[in-house]
């Protein structure tokens, strides 16, 4: 057994000091560093509202404040680098606000436990990533409707199962995904009410017997609201769980839309070109250009995954109310801010490096199987039943492939071979930009419905 030389907050109760290895095991100053800022917002806010009630004096404040803002100084241009002895970042603060004044230092901590302390930090941490991540958000929805603007008479295929489904405008592909990320956005906004709230003042779980003032900490570090239950304060972590969850959902989003990418972008689709500025090559095949980006956004995914699994495992089952393994949580959480934040930027960033190679798209889709639904649906405008157009119209697509004939080539004799209904105005919706835009229903593929989704979008924004 080593001994540990620097004495922790909690020593005087122990008659032998802490095992070295045991502190190592247990210090988390490597992770927790990072809330550094948010520790000294949250002790200054502390300090002057035990000035105002009383409990300590005004000139002890302003030493206690004086002495934080130099510390946040020293640890942001790196004069001063947390050592792991230290056990926390709190400790480290609190140790060198006592090397710097001295006693004075300890009454920082007067109806303060870590445990709120650390509470307090998390929600300061989350709101800076939560708004940080709709920023992102709202770059990417720009980009999003600047592409849909674009490419909004650009037809492209639409899929279902992998296989080509039935044509549409480009600009409805991109607006799909302006909805799905305008829906993480609101979420965040969402999720910002509860995060908003103030643990100070619930002390280690009980609340304290000094005259602590938590409304007005609460108001000096500008949340909403303050807690209702000291008990619930510090030992829930169910804010960062649907924290993550809401970073996983956008990671999913983005693994989705990653995949068309990496997928279009491919020699056998051919559908799109990443910038060269954006693409890696191989060293050993020369003629490689790959789509690392959005491979490791789609990698990255699992990660977020892994970490919200993480979060909520950490917390099952843990008997209330503050518990050691909810240390744990910081890792988690700091990555998954973190890797959504960068993913987001970086694939906004990828997504405006892309074009669609619009002339092989037209040519691809003015010839492809995929008008087959506009052939039954004109059946059905000719009084067809849809069923039965929709046995005629498979019975033409088995011709055209068995005999190498694409739809808009068949002759009208052939055609009519099939249903006698058939005449030449079937050429007229066998071309792709008519078959988009004769969709006629809400939301749906149409230029013009392009459009109105754009400018609704663009009030959104
Ligand atoms: N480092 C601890 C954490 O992040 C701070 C709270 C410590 N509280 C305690 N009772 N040991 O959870």
């Amino acid at each position: 057994m080593s001994s540990n030389t620097k004495e922790l907050l909690w020593q005087s109760r122990f008659s032998l000091p802490f095992d070295r290895d045991a502190l190592l095991f247990s210090s988390s100053v490597h992770v927790d560093k990072k809330l550094y800022r948010e520790d000294i917002q949250g002790s200054i806010a502390h300090v002057t509202m035990l000035a105002e009630e009383g409990i300590v004096s005004g000139e002890e404040a302003g030493e206690i404040i004086a002495g934080l803002w130099e510390i946040e100084e020293e640890l942001s241009s790196g004069a001063l680098l947390p050592h792991w002895e230290d056990e926390d970042i709190h400790t480290v603060i609190e140790n060198r606000l006592k090397e710097k004044i001295g006693a004075t230092a300890g009454k920082l901590h007067s109806g303060r436990s870590r445990n709120d302390q650390v509470a307090t930090d998390t929600r300061l941490y989350l709101r800076r990533q939560i708004t940080e991540l709709q920023e992102t958000l709202g770059g990417m929805l720009k980009v999003l409707v600047e592409k849909a603007e674009c490419y909004q008479t650009t037809i492209i295929f639409g899929y279902t199962h992998l296989q080509r489904a039935q044509p549409i405008s480009a600009g409805h592909y991109y607006m799909a995904y302006f909805n799905m990320f305008s829906r993480d956005r609101q979420r965040l906004h969402d999720l910002m009410k509860r995060v908003n709230i103030s643990p100070l003042g619930a002390a280690a779980f009980a609340g304290s017997t000094l005259p602590l003032n938590p409304e007005r900490s609460a108001v000096l570090l500008g949340f909403d609201d303050m807690f209702a239950n000291s008990i619930d304060a510090v030992s829930d972590r169910d804010i960062i769980i649907e924290f993550i969850s809401a970073c996983s959902v956008i990671m999913m989003h983005l693994s989705r839309f990653a995949e068309d990418l990496i997928l279009w972008s491919s020699y056998e689709f051919g559908y799109l070109e990443i910038s060269d500025a954006f693409a890696t090559g191989s060293s050993l095949m020369p003629q490689k250009k790959n789509a690392d980006i959005a491979e490791l956004v789609r990698g990255k995914t699992g990660r977020v995954y892994g970490n919200l699994m993480a979060m909520l495992t950490i917390m099952k089952g843990l008997p209330l109310s503050y518990n050691r393994d909810m240390q744990e949580d910081k890792q988690p959480l700091f990555d998954s801010a973190e890797t959504t934040i960068g993913s987001v930027t970086i694939f906004a960033k990828l997504l405006e490096h892309t074009k669609l190679k619009e002339e092989r798209l037209a040519k691809l889709t003015a010839e492809d199987l995929s008008l087959a639904t506009e052939i039954a649906e004109y059946l059905v405008r000719k009084q067809i039943p849809f069923r039965d157009a929709h046995r005629i119209t498979g019975k033409i697509v088995t011709w055209s492939i068995a005999s190498e004939t694409t739809l808009p080539h068949i002759p009208v004799e052939k055609f009519r071979e099939f249903s006698e209904v058939i005449d030449t105005d079937i050429y007229d919706c066998l071309q792709a930009d008519a078959s988009v835009n004769s969709k006629k229903t809400h939301g749906s593929c149409s230029f013009d419905s392009v459009a109105h989704q754009i400018a609704e979008a663009k009030k959104q924004l």
